[in-house]
């Protein structure tokens, strides 16, 4: 690896993984996903977290190439998941020397993960502290929930560099030339998405500092255009809509009811709506889905009945939505049933449990298979969406 520089003492040595199945073990990263990690080369040096252990290997190699014949002092570690943490035992085995500093619960949770000996090198920090480095200084921030208890960000004041743990990290690695918005939304709303009040919280701790770049656990250095991204992440942690326009998202059995959805999606375009996604949610990824769910103001949502209730990966979804704090929507129903439908009362039930959520009063039944009177019904519901 030849030297990644941020500025000429803070460097990049994290790796890429591109071979990984499942990221946090559900989620496809088609380009792969980073493992960041920087060095900060001073009259101290300083690492800045690990990463998985999948890839210790290479990471070690890339910070020799940084270090040459130094040695680092210290290892300051954001967050104790295994995906940045996963090669900590290693780097303190490979550098004996070498302090940890982390905040209180930061060493609660490494001496679950880890057998060495913590004691001897922890360094526990706590909010608004301070480290010296020579011309650089370390000052600590807590991000409490953002998404683990013991996360924390750093900020360098001399080259005013904000270390930002997962908070602003993209899935992909950083050879994947896309659009940093899609994918950092995925990442934001299915890892982060419950949390949004504390992601505020921490906004709110920054809104004064001055920030040259942005270093997260993953994804692309941010170094332009700052206002920009934490914009979006002000938004998506307000749980405002980013987009005027609707997400219709289907579970069928037969194609029935995909075929309604369809139509609607149609009809919604038809009748001027500026943006319309569409998800089959037993095909499409989930973690998609339930971004764009995120993403827009409006929802359709279209579902046959299933033994009584909502088809499965429906309900699935509405668990999803559920769990990460699906809020300040408006929402249409469409349901399908042979003998007894039941998947709109079901899923009105669900999504009324949910905060600032509006479900519009007209459901459309079908029964079986689409007519003529579900095409007006559908017509009437779109223009309803439209109204909202
Ligand atoms: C395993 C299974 C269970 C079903 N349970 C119900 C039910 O409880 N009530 C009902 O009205 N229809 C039930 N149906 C019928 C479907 O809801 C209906 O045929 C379907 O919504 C048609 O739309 P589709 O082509 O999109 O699957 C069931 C169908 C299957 C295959
Ligand atoms: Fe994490
Ligand atoms: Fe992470």
């Amino acid at each position: 690896m030849s030297k990644v520089e941020i500025t000429d003492k803070i460097l990049y040595v994290g790796v890429n993984d591109r071979d990984i199945d499942l990221f946090e073990g559900q989620y496809v990263v088609p380009e792969g996903v980073s493992y960041n990690s920087y060095l900060i080369m001073d009259e101290k040096v300083v690492l800045m977290d690990t990463v998985d252990a999948r890839k210790s290997e290479e990471w070690l190699a890339n910070i020799k190439v940084v270090l040459g014949t130094r040695q680092p002092d210290y290892l300051v570690v954001s967050h104790m998941e295994p995906d940045h943490a996963g090669s900590i035992a290693a780097v303190a085995e490979e550098f004996p020397d070498m302090k940890i500093v982390g905040n209180a619960k930061t060493f609660t949770f490494m001496g679950q993960f880890f057998d060495f000996d913590i004691d001897s090198k922890k360094v526990v920090v706590a909010e608004g502290d301070e480290l010296s480095l020579g011309k650089h200084n370390l000052k600590f921030i807590m991000a409490p929930m953002v998404h683990w208890p013991e996360v924390m960000m750093t900020y360098e004041t001399s080259e005013k560099i904000l270390f930002s743990a997962d908070g602003f990290g993209k899935f992909g690695a950083l050879d994947t030339e896309e659009d940093w918005a899609c994918e950092a939304r995925r990442y934001y709303f299915n890892i982060v998405g419950k949390y949004g009040a504390q992601v505020q919280a921490v906004l709110k701790k920054l809104a004064g500092a001055e920030v040259n770049a942005i270093c997260p656990l993953h994804g692309p250095i941010l170094k332009e255009n700052l206002a920009y991204y934490i914009g979006l992440y002000d938004t998506w942690s307000s749980y405002r809509p980013e987009d005027e326009g609707v997400l219709v998202a289907y579970a069928s059995i037969y194609g029935n009811t995909a075929g309604a959805a369809k139509q609607i999606a149609e009809m919604l375009k038809e009748k001027g709506a500026k943006k319309v996604a569409i998800a089959d949610l037993a095909r499409d990824d989930m973690a998609e889905a339930i971004e764009d769910a995120f993403r827009y103001d409006k929802m359709v949502l279209a579902c046959s009945t299933y033994d009584g209730g909502i088809f499965p990966c429906m309900e699935d979804f509405l668990s999803h939505l559920k769990a990460k704090n699906y809020q300040k929507r408006t929402v249409a129903l469409i349901e399908n049933g042979t003998w007894a439908p039941m998947a709109g009362k079901k899923m009105r039930e669900i999504l009324e449990g949910m905060k600032d959520v509006k479900v519009l009063e007209n459901t459309v039944t079908i029964r079986s298979a689409v007519k003529a009177d579900t095409v007006s019904a559908l017509d009437k519901l779109a223009d309803e969406v439209m109204n909202a």
